[in-house]
């Protein structure tokens, strides 16, 4: 069926009194500042975790978990939260505390904004620094029993 020239213009009209896509030039609304996203950070991304997780989060299925729409849920946890440190590939990444934070951050902020609870705080280099001497020695046990809503963070959506 062909695209009538008039439906098109109504969309357009409709797109435009849309509040969802506001102003010009402006970005869309983030729903969770907390995690900020910055160029450093995406660039350490791409360089220390990207080869395995792809650029754009989306893993490698069987083998690297996504990250998009997945990894803030872990915030709802204490566990879940400490989880995300201790993994293997970010415990051990030759990235400083500093810096790891700041990747952890912008995970959460570029791929998953939606998903930690309200008021969630970004990680700070000294909580990242403490808890990544302890990387996880059994990652997938962790992993299953995390995902798991009901016994872990019941209070997760
Ligand atoms: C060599 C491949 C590899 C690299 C490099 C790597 N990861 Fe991973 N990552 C994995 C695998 C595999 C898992 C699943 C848990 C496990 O078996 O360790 C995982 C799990 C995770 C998880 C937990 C996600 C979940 O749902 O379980 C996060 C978060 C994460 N990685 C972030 C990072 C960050 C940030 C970096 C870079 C600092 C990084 N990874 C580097 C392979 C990698």
């Amino acid at each position: 069926m062909q695209f009538r020239p008039h439906l098109k213009a109504a969309c357009w009209a409709a797109l435009a009194a849309c509040p969802v896509v506001g102003h010009a030039g402006e970005p869309a609304p983030r729903p969770q500042m907390n995690f900020p996203v910055t160029d450093r950070a995406r660039f350490d991304y791409r360089l220390h975790c990207g080869g395995c997780h792809r650029d754009d989060g989306s893993g490698q299925p069987g083998f690297v978990p996504t990250l998009k729409g997945q990894v803030g849920s872990y915030l709802w946890s204490r566990d879940g939260r400490a989880y995300l440190v201790q993994v293997p590939g970010v415990a051990q990444s030759f990235l400083s505390d500093v810096r790891l934070a700041d990747v952890l951050n912008y995970i959460v902020g570029d791929f998953d904004p939606k998903g930690p609870p309200a008021g969630a705080q970004p990680f700070a280099a000294d909580e990242v620094g403490a808890l990544r001497k302890f990387p996880l020695s059994d990652a997938t046990k962790h992993r299953r029993r995390l995902r798991t809503p009901t016994s872990s963070h019941p209070e997760r959506p």
